[in-house]
């Protein structure tokens, strides 16, 4: 596996397709464009021309680190391969005071297992509220 720390040379298309068959959702290759670009950490996993795997952190450098958009293609799931992203992720963001992340409901073992704590009183705000009410982001009024 090649890991490719900055992300100059990547195909947004390619990663907006790792999104969707991952999955973790519709993500256009503009909008990667930017939200790799604005983050301070970027992570891609290469297996010859295949992006196996992907994440990124949005940090401020001292105080808070906060980890998104984490995704293995399904043909590398179960292999390991999550915790590498994860733990890379992590250590770029080593001197943070925390390292925050929400997991998609149903995946919080795999952060409890990587030493993640559930936080007590995190809150969000989402542009499409409703959706997050849906698939069990936020809780309801
Ligand atoms: C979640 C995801 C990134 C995990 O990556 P992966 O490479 O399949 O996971 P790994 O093989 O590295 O698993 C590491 C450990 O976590 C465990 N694990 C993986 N998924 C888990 C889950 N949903 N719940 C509990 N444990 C889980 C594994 O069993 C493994 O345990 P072990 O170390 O005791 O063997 C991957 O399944 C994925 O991309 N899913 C779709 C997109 C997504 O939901 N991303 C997360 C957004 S919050």
């Amino acid at each position: 596996m090649d890991w490719v720390l900055d992300h100059a040379d990547i195909d947004w298309n390619v990663l907006s397709n790792l999104y969707r068959i991952a999955p973790l959702g519709d993500k256009k290759p503009e909008d990667l464009r930017i939200s790799f670009g604005n983050s301070r950490y970027t992570c891609l996993v290469f297996d010859g021309a295949t992006l196996a795997g992907a994440g990124r952190v949005l940090a401020d450098g001292v105080d808070c680190a906060y980890i998104c958009d984490v995704a293995v293609h399904p043909d590398y799931q179960g292999l390991g391969l999550g915790k590498q992203i994860i733990e890379r992720l992590r250590d770029c963001s080593a001197g943070h005071r925390k390292i925050i992340l929400y997991a998609n409901p149903g995946k919080e073992g795999f952060y409890a297992k990587l030493g993640f704590r559930r936080m007590r009183t995190a809150m969000a705000i989402f542009a499409d509220q409703a959706r997050a009410m849906e698939t069990g982001l936020v809780e309801g009024d």
